[in-house]
């Protein structure tokens, strides 16, 4: 495991490599197995992939063919979702857990190969079996094909990964099956900045990152928390939003970040502060008020320090939003619009058809009855327009698709 100083800088190193025109094939073996780290006062048992938490990154130019060996030595079925890709004519290298594909069997191996095609900036990759995306995820980064020099907005001079998470001295695999019977009763314990709870913890590491004055650094922000969307500042400096989800925005300036779950954003910010040392923060925003009982209500934070700064200097905390702070939310994401690039297609403005869709979580009763007064006899479900979901016992979603659409081509 890396200390996370070498986290950041190994990323730094790996930067401003590829900017080849053509494409290449970008291969990864992934071990995924047991891992001790020892976090909060205590050691844990984790899943991971190469021995790293957080994972690797892997760093492709778009257009680039991806090809990755996954090793399941774990004792849990793995499959790996590669979050945000579109996967244009591969979908079977999705990833989704008997939606495309059968799980990997512990001691069994499977390649995913995917090609990145029409999109740049920052994604990620993660387990796609129970909880245990936990820990096992990583970065997926995508540069333009012309290099820093195609990118639309001020070449950084650096860029630094800060992965959002949480961390859990319980067992997921059971947390789950006890969020799916209704039972909240197993939260993680702290929040975490590449793998780091940080100091309002007990006895955690901060994650720290050494700036330089004077320079600019594109942040790659993802959130890999199982439950909780986050604000996110860094006292004493501001950023410029350029890019989410690996989709590039018009510049927006603010001196926070709101970021959901499985959400990417890429932010630059400029090193022109007094040189010190400067915390960087994270801390949950939720709607529901009063709170949730499977949602904590704590802050993570890593220092940023400048090269020249004292390093007995306490760092400056930022004041970050309030829990439940909507406006800040409402006003972060609605100030995303995308970038209008030159020769690149515009939104559609002509509409043909208008949609209604309506997302929910809720409960339904297990003998489907109308109502039900225990929460033992009650089911969590998510729907979409009010149907709900069930992951099939056997046979891959997709492949009950393709069966319908080969029958009707046969048909006709
Ligand atoms: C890995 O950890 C699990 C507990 O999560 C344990 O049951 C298993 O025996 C461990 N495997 C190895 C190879 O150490
Ligand atoms: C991915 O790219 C390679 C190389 O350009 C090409 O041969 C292959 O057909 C592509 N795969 C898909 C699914 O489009
Ligand atoms: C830190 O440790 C103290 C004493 O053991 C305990 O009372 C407290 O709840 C712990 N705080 C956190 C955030 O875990
Ligand atoms: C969240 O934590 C902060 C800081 O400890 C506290 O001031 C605030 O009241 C808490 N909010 C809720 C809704 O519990
Ligand atoms: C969902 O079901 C409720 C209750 O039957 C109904 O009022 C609502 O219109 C439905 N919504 C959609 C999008 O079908």
């Amino acid at each position: 495991m890396m200390p996370p100083t070498v986290f950041a800088f190994a990323l730094f190193a790996l930067t401003f490599i590829g900017s080849q025109a053509n494409a290449a094939t970008v291969e990864h073996t992934f071990h995924i197995r047991n891992l001790t780290v020892s976090r909060m006062c205590k050691e844990k048992v984790i899943l991971a992939v190469n021995d790293q938490y957080p994972g690797p990154a892997i760093q492709v130019t778009e257009g680039d063919s991806v090809v990755v060996h996954v090793i399941n030595e774990s004792p849990f079925d793995m499959t790996i979702h590669w979050h945000g890709v579109f996967q244009l004519g591969s979908a079977w290298a999705d990833g989704a857990n008997m939606v495309t594909q059968c799980p990997i069997r512990p001691g069994k191996r499977l390649t995913y190969r995917f090609n990145v095609t029409g999109q740049e900036g920052t994604l990620w990759w993660h387990a796609h079996v129970s909880y245990h995306r936990v820990t096992v995820h990583g970065p997926l980064i995508i540069r333009p094909k012309g290099g820093t020099e195609a990118l639309p907005f001020p070449k950084p001079d650096d860029e630094v990964t800060i992965v959002l998470g949480e961390w859990w001295s319980a067992n997921v695999v059971k947390a789950e099956e006890e969020v799916m019977r209704s039972i909240f009763s197993t939260i993680s314990d702290a929040f975490t900045i590449n793998g780091y709870p940080g100091d309002l913890y007990n006895c955690s590491e901060n994650y720290k990152l050494e700036v330089e004055y004077g320079k600019t650094y594109l942040l790659r922000i993802i959130n890999a928390a199982l439950d909780n969307q986050f604000f996110y500042k860094v006292a004493g400096h501001t950023f410029t939003v350029v890019g989410v989800d690996a989709t590039y925005t018009k510049p927006y300036k603010t001196d926070v970040i709101v970021i959901a779950l499985g959400q990417t954003v890429d932010a630059i910010m400029v090193a022109d502060s007094t040189p010190a040392r400067y915390y960087m923060a994270a801390s949950p925003y939720a709607t529901e008020d009063p709170q949730p009982p499977y949602l904590e209500n704590t802050t993570t934070r890593g220092i940023l320090q400048y090269k020249s700064a004292s390093l007995s200097s306490s760092p400056v905390m930022p004041s970050l939003p309030s829990l439940h702070h909507t406006p800040t939310a409402h006003r972060f994401y609605t100030s995303l619009t995308s970038l209008l690039l030159p020769g690149q297609p515009t939104v559609p403005l002509h509409v043909d058809e208008r949609m209604f869709i309506t997302i929910g979580v809720g409960t339904l009763c297990k003998g489907g009855e109308e109502w039900c007064e225990l929460i033992a006899d009650r089911l969590v479900v998510t729907s979409m327009n009010n149907v709900s979901f069930r992951l099939p016992k056997q046979g891959v979603n997709a492949g009950a698709h393709f069966k319908r659409v080969v029958a009707y081509a046969l048909s006709t």
